[in-house]
């Protein structure tokens, strides 16, 4: 006889936990996928996938698997390890980790000895031990590293990266104690290719922060040398091939309108909060680069301005033609783009704004004041200037160049191609 499988509860079924869901049915798992939004457990029992990564038929593969998307915290009797990938945003700048308690709080009734649960939100130092284990502990009545194990793996998923995927990217795993340690490598050495582990939870977190820290910090330099660049008359797209050619001690960052998603805009905050609160500190890195890269749709803003008044047409009027919604190329998650505050400002200057993301399903953007048009020879046309917001690879530089009148090209898609119009 063999062995029943292994019952799996993922909290949070986004960007995150559904990829995981899925990668664990095919691994053996019987899987339950919690969320507490009705409408995205509906969407996935009707066989919907929202998240660009998980294609419905993987999904429906998954459903006749067993998988069981709920918003039912019944059905979570009897789990054996849990994973939670629920939002950790900021609130008027600080962490807000109401989302992590309350599926801590979830979990708690349902956790037995022997069981495992597992933190992949993003956080700051601290949280799995400090936050996480003590609300466990208070629901269960089991004690973490002694009747339980808990840890924390930080998640590295790349939306619409086709290289590396959850399976190929190394995955950093951590323990509140040996035995917790051991459980969680166990676990997740039966989803990815390798895992590594680190000495302490804290270590674990930080590491994500310190990933993110990094991108963000790099980011923000090379989006201040385009502008200081742009100056002294230096083209920096091609100090960046010429400094690429070193093999070691640098690495390729591109300037471009800001940075969006979930992690950028986020994740060095709560670092930085934490360093606040405990060394009395500012992170003098990380005020500096949100500073930088939160002023570059304004630079954008000014730049499209000059440009048209450069043509004799007032910005109040045209019709500006944003191409692209989503925070970058490739993935239709469009949470803290840079295209929203810059569309803001153009509106408020009374522009006429539209807005192309074939990547972007409308439904999802009906809130948003702008129509979505599609990306044709006709719309670019239409338009007094087109922005290049994003490298999607469904906007071909060569139409972007040849049916547009004017374009600011903010990503710069468009060098070495005949246009109209300037890169950042
Ligand atoms: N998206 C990424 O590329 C990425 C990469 C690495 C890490 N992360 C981190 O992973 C975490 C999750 O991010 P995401 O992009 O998957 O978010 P998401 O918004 O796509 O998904 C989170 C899901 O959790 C649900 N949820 C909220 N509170 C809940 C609760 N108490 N119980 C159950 N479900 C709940 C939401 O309804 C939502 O469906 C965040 O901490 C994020 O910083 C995200």
């Amino acid at each position: 006889m063999t062995a029943p499988s292994q019952v799996l509860a993922v909290i949070g079924q986004g960007y995150v936990g559904l990829p995981l869901a899925m990668r664990a049915v095919q691994q053996g798992f019987r899987v339950v996928g919690f969320d507490v939004a009705n409408e995205r457990v509906a969407e996935l029992r009707a066989g919907r996938s929202y998240v660009g990564d998980v294609h419905d038929d993987e999904l429906a593969a998954a459903l006749a698997a067993g998988f069981l998307p709920t918003s039912d915290p019944a059905d979570l009797v009897g789990f054996d390890v849990a994973i939670v990938s629920v939002p950790t945003p900021l609130h008027d700048g600080k962490p807000d980790l109401s989302a992590v308690e309350q599926a801590a709080r979830t979990l708690g009734p349902h956790l037995r000895p022997g069981a495992t649960v597992v933190l992949e939100s993003t956080t700051y130092p601290g949280t799995t031990e400090e936050l996480v284990g003590p609300i466990l502990d208070a629901e269960s009545g089991l004690r973490a590293g002694v009747d339980y194990h808990l840890g924390y793996s930080p998640e590295r998923i790349d939306p619409g990266n086709q290289q590396y995927t959850l399976i190929n990217t190394p995955k950093v795993v951590s323990g509140v104690n040996e035995a917790s340690l051991a459980a969680v490598t166990a676990f997740y050495d039966r989803i990815v290719e390798r895992t590594v582990p680190v000495a302490t939870t804290a270590e674990a977190e930080m590491t994500k922060l310190l990933e993110n820290t990094f991108r963000h910090v790099n980011i923000a330099l090379v989006n201040e040398m385009a502008m200081f660049a742009r100056q002294l008359g230096v083209d920096i797209w091609r100090v960046i091939d010429a400094a690429s050619t070193k093999p070691f001690g640098f690495m390729k960052f591109t300037p471009g309108p800001g940075v969006g998603g979930h992690c950028l805009p986020v994740d060095p905050s709560y670092l930085s909060w934490r360093v606040e609160q405990h060394v009395g500190r500012k992170f003098e890195f990380v005020e500096l680069a949100n500073d930088i890269n939160e002023a570059m749709p304004l630079h954008v803003f000014e730049r499209i301005s000059a440009l048209l008044d450069g043509q004799r047409k007032p910005l109040a009027g045209s019709r500006v033609l944003l191409l692209g919604l989503a925070y970058k190329a490739g993935t239709s998650d469009w949470r803290e783009s840079p295209t929203i505050p810059l569309a803001a400002r153009l509106a408020a200057a009374h522009a006429e704004v539209v807005v192309c993301d074939p990547h972007v399903a409308p439904v999802t953007v009906a809130s948003l004041p702008y129509p979505l048009v599609p990306f044709s020879a006709d719309e670019l046309a239409a338009a007094d200037i087109v922005v290049v917001m994003v490298d999607h690879p469904s906007f071909v530089p060569e139409t972007v160049a040849q049916s547009s009148s004017l374009v600011f090209d903010a990503k710069g898609v468009l060098r070495g191609l005949p246009f109209s119009g300037e890169v950042l």
